[in-house]
């Protein structure tokens, strides 16, 4: 197969999101949109990935760091333009060169890949993506003849009256060969009306020398829902969050109420863990199997669940993780903490772990029992099968060494009368 690279058209104001920042940096579940466009890139084999930044560029760069390559295009003057824009980057290159927008966060690798394996295998010059929507006002339309075969895609600015009722639509995602694409973009000319140079005016003249276009149909016309607006990005985050709550139920996760919990794309869960509801899982957590969390349950990044866990009502656990058999079932926080096996934490337990300046951590051993309304202003240590008596608040620096308990306010350390 021939090698792919994929460029990424960033560069436009997303004027309508009435932001500061960038529209591709905007979060859907935690997470920059650009980013799933560039996780998507990478799932079907692109190797190298370009993304065409003008809009605040710098900041683009630094949140997506080195992963990417970019290139700016320092006036929009359309897509066509933008593509242009990597022409001395990919001037040697003779593989296929896919072209994304960044503001799609539910693009699919699966049809991306489908694109790319119809493309290869029908030999096409180019290969897009067109989706049929019920209303698909502002899109470019995809032309058909007699034969069925696309022949144009007209712009909803160009398209007359009867194209207007078209409803096939361009998707945005574009499969083609590199010498073929950067001869023809040299070739496109300016659109009198937007005054823009449109990448979509590559099909018609693809056709015109007589090569190849193909098209593909997707099933899910989700996959190319651009954000333009605050209300995309709500509406984008909730499909979002019902792809990804399909995928673990699929995968054998309970979880109760599917509109009320929110699970980041970044997450693991384990077979048979049962979620209630209006639980958040933030990115970078992972969940073992055979737990029971929520309802009300939070857990910030960087947190890591054992196996048999049980994490109950109004919860919060950031950056922590606790071990085979752990218990915390009502309202407690835990941060910055590193728990053993088969840890209790009882109800009302926080973990001071931030002094005002910087954040310590907690670590709790095998077996400890910590009692209700338990303070532990970090750093704390409580050894293997120590325990702290309800009430009680462990000092910054306290070592509860294992088998003792630490009681009161400060707590005093004394030996654990044998359970
Ligand atoms: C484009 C397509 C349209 C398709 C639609 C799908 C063209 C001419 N039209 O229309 O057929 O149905 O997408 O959503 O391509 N961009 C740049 N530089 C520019 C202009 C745009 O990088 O100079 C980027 C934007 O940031 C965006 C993408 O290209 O990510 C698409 O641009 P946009 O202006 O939204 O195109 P549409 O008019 O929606
Ligand atoms: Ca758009």
């Amino acid at each position: 197969m021939p090698e792919l690279r994929t460029v990424i058209l960033a560069a436009g104001k997303g004027t309508r999101m009435k932001s500061d920042v960038p529209k591709v940096l905007h979060l859907v579940l935690g997470k920059p949109i650009i980013q799933y466009v560039l996780d998507v890139a990478k799932g079907v084999g692109s190797l190298k990935n370009y993304v065409v930044l003008g809009h605040q560029a710098e900041m683009v760069r630094a949140v997506v760091g080195s992963e990417c390559d970019y290139v700016e295009q320092t006036e929009l003057l359309g897509t066509a333009d933008a593509v242009k824009r990597t022409k001395n980057l990919l001037k040697n290159f003779n593989g296929n060169v896919l072209i994304l927008c960044g503001d799609t966060p539910l693009l699919d690798k699966k049809v991306v890949k489908l694109l790319v394996n119809v493309h290869n295998r029908t030999k096409a010059v180019c290969t897009f993506l067109t989706a049929i929507l019920r209303d698909p006002h502002g899109y470019g339309r995809v032309i058909r003849n007699e034969k069925n075969a696309a022949i144009a895609i007209r712009e909803h600015k160009d398209a007359t009256a009867e194209e207007k009722k078209i409803n096939e639509i361009n998707v945005g995602v574009y499969c083609v060969k590199s010498k073929e694409l950067f001869a023809a973009l040299d070739k496109v000319g300016m659109n009198a009306k937007k005054k823009e140079f449109y990448l979509t005016d590559i099909i018609a003249f693809f056709l015109n020398q007589g090569l190849k276009v193909q098209t593909l149909v997707t099933e899910d016309p989700d996959v190319g829902l651009g954000v333009n607006t605050r209300e995309h990005l709500a509406m984008v985050g909730l499909k979002m969050r019902d792809k990804i709550i399909k995928y673990w139920m699929e995968e054998g996760v309970t979880i109760m109420d599917p509109t009320t919990t929110f699970i980041a794309p970044d997450v693991t869960i384990g077979r048979d863990t049962l979620i209630r509801p209006f639980t958040f899982i933030e990115n970078n957590v992972k969940l073992g199997a055979r737990c029971v969390v929520g309802p009300f349950a939070r857990f910030r990044p960087g947190t890591r669940i054992g196996n048999n866990v049980d994490i109950g009502n109004f919860t919060e656990i950031n950056n922590s993780s606790m071990d085979d058999g752990c218990f915390m079932k009502h309202f407690s926080y835990l941060g910055d903490a590193t728990l053993g096996k088969n840890v209790n934490i009882g109800c009302g337990t926080v973990t001071a772990n931030f002094d005002g300046v910087k954040k310590n951590s907690t670590k709790i051993g095998d077996g400890a029992f910590i009692g209700s309304d338990s303070i532990l202003v970090a750093p704390v240590t409580v050894g293997r099968g120590a325990l702290t008596a309800a009430g009680s608040v462990v000092t910054s620096g306290t070592k509860v060494p294992p088998g003792y308990a630490a009681v009161g306010v400060p707590a005093r350390l004394r030996k654990r009368k044998s359970l």
